[in-house]
């Protein structure tokens, strides 16, 4: 099984080759109808059905690990559950074998003509541990091989993603801060647990992500349309990051508001990515219904006047701000006291609207001539009969005078209130020539059809770009002299180099 995997990772690499080329056939530098094509990868057979093993360790939240098999399960993977000793004092392995349809063993010492203490770290695909404990924190950065599943960590070159649960004592506790920087230093993603409820009556950071989150991530591992390896680097640690996300409502009466469909999961998507990857993320949520994702501040907000003051207010303190919010253009002129009522036989009244302040523009304003924080801005955008959506998107880059500009083409597959999406970044020059800005430049980035957190690692890396290119260059730009852009376009790359 060992060599059938090695051999799928040649053609895995093989096949990336081919779209490397592929895509450097795309490269242009011209400024009208950039021949942009979003390819649609749609549903590529190689992001399901891969062979996920789930490290259970014992904690309390080991029953989480039950809700997180069983997604992984519905998402195609065959999932191969492998706990410590004191992971089955709190699930017993009949419920792993169950919900997995596996064996469930622990020890090195099953099923010995397998050589399951080097088979199973072999032939995985991702390793995930969830929960992971202080102790197995410990272990796994000690090198130790004592049970089949720190056996199997050592044996897998696969991608490793580990959701620490304990006490806030123990995980801020020197030990495991200094293993958790060893496993990072080796490409072990570690995710930041969230703040909450723990044991008994204590509350603080120490909760495990949840299961969907980790989900999220796990598809976003195994999804060939990653641009890099490893999928989740941690490359923004100590980088603050404002993301807005969800759709603002406007009041028309006390019951009743003007809104849009947006459900504020790309937005999402962004906060648990940038999060994994190190960053303090602010979320500035306006009416979503998601959860929370781990280690990320919410703050919620209703209306476009509620969240342009929550965004500016949070956006002095960041290194990048990323407005994926739907903010509605107008807004009622007045806002009725009462419910708004019927009037049998007569005509309704016309409702006068007013235009909301632009939000990404007043950002650009407030940052005057710095170029901080890194601003990107969301675009949907249609096109018509002579202009192409990024065509549109190039000029409302220029003219919003932002740094990165994600423009997603309406009517596509996807988008609002879908897991998946597919868009086009755009960056400014500036960004592109650390040294000296030449700004009548841009890129444009395709990112094809896949799940919102493939386009939220896009937008990322995007974003240590531009950070890069703002911390060499320390120079202001002026969005005037953005009006003649050239356009470098590539691809997402699937697999392996870096953007
Ligand atoms: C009720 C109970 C809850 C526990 N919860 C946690 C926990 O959430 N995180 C943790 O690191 N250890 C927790 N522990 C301690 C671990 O079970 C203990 O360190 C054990 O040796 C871990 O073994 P393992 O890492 O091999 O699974 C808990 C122990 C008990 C009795």
């Amino acid at each position: 099984m060992g060599s059938e995997h090695r051999r799928r990772g040649a053609r895995d690499e093989r096949s990336a080759e081919e779209r490397r080329d592929h895509g450097a056939d795309h490269r242009v530098r011209r400024r009208s109808s950039p021949p942009l094509r979003v390819s649609s990868a749609g549903q590529d057979a190689d992001s399901t059905g891969k062979r996920i093993v789930l490290g259970v360790s014992g904690g309390i939240a080991a029953y989480k690990a039950c809700e997180l098999l069983r997604r992984l399960r519905s998402l195609g993977h065959d999932v191969t559950v492998v706990p410590t000793a004191a992971a089955l004092t709190f699930v017993g392995s009949a419920t792993f074998e169950a919900l997995s349809g596996n064996p469930v063993s622990g020890d090195v010492f099953t099923d010995v003509p397998d050589v399951r203490h080097v088979s199973v770290g072999q032939r995985a695909d991702l390793v995930i541990v969830a929960p992971a404990t202080a102790d197995l924190l410990a272990r796994a950065a000690a090198g130790l091989a004592d049970d089949l599943l720190t056996a199997t960590l050592l044996v897998t070159r696969a991608p490793v993603l580990m959701a620490p649960a304990m006490h806030s004592e123990m995980w801020s506790h020197p030990a495991t801060v200094a293993n958790v920087r060893t496993l990072r230093s080796r490409g072990v993603t570690v995710l930041p647990p969230a703040v909450g409820r723990l044991t008994g009556a204590d509350s603080g950071p120490g909760r495990m992500a949840e299961p969907e989150h980790l989900a999220q991530l796990a598809q976003l591992v195994l999804h060939p349309t990653v641009a890099h390896r490893p999928a989740l680097p941690f490359d923004l640690d100590g980088r603050r990051i404002v993301v807005s996300a969800g759709g603002t409502r406007e009041a028309l009466d006390p019951v009743r508001f003007l809104g849009n469909r947006s459900s504020g999961r790309q937005g999402y998507a962004i906060a648990l990515v940038a999060a994994a990857r190190g960053a303090d993320v602010t979320l500035i949520a306006a009416n979503t219904s998601l959860a929370d994702p781990p280690a990320v501040e919410v703050r919620r907000v209703v209306s476009a006047a509620d969240l342009q003051r929550a965004v500016k207010d949070a956006a002095r303190q960041a290194d990048a701000v990323v407005m994926t919010a739907a903010v509605a253009d107008f807004r009622p002129a007045e806002v009725a006291e009462h419910k708004i009522k019927k009037v049998a036989d007569s005509e309704p009244a016309v409702l006068e609207l007013v235009q909301n302040p632009d939000v990404l523009a007043g950002l650009v304003a407030d940052r005057g001539a710095s170029r901080m924080p890194v601003i990107a801005g969301f675009a949907a955008e249609t096109g018509d009969a002579t202009t192409s959506p990024i065509e549109f998107g190039l000029q409302k880059l220029a003219r919003k005078g932002c740094d990165l500009l994600v423009v997603n083409q309406v009517g596509h597959t996807g988008g609002f209130e879908s897991d998946d999406n597919a868009a086009v970044i755009l960056s400014s020059g500036a960004i592109l020539s650390s040294g000296a800005p030449d700004s009548t430049e841009m890129a444009a980035v395709e990112v094809p059809f896949g799940p919102k957190t493939a386009l939220a690692a896009a937008v990322c890396d995007s974003i240590v770009t531009a950070l890069n290119a703002a911390k060499a260059t320390g120079t202001g730009q002026s969005s005037d002299n953005l009006s003649t852009p050239k356009t470098h376009v590539r691809q997402a790359n699937p697999q392996g180099a870096s953007p």
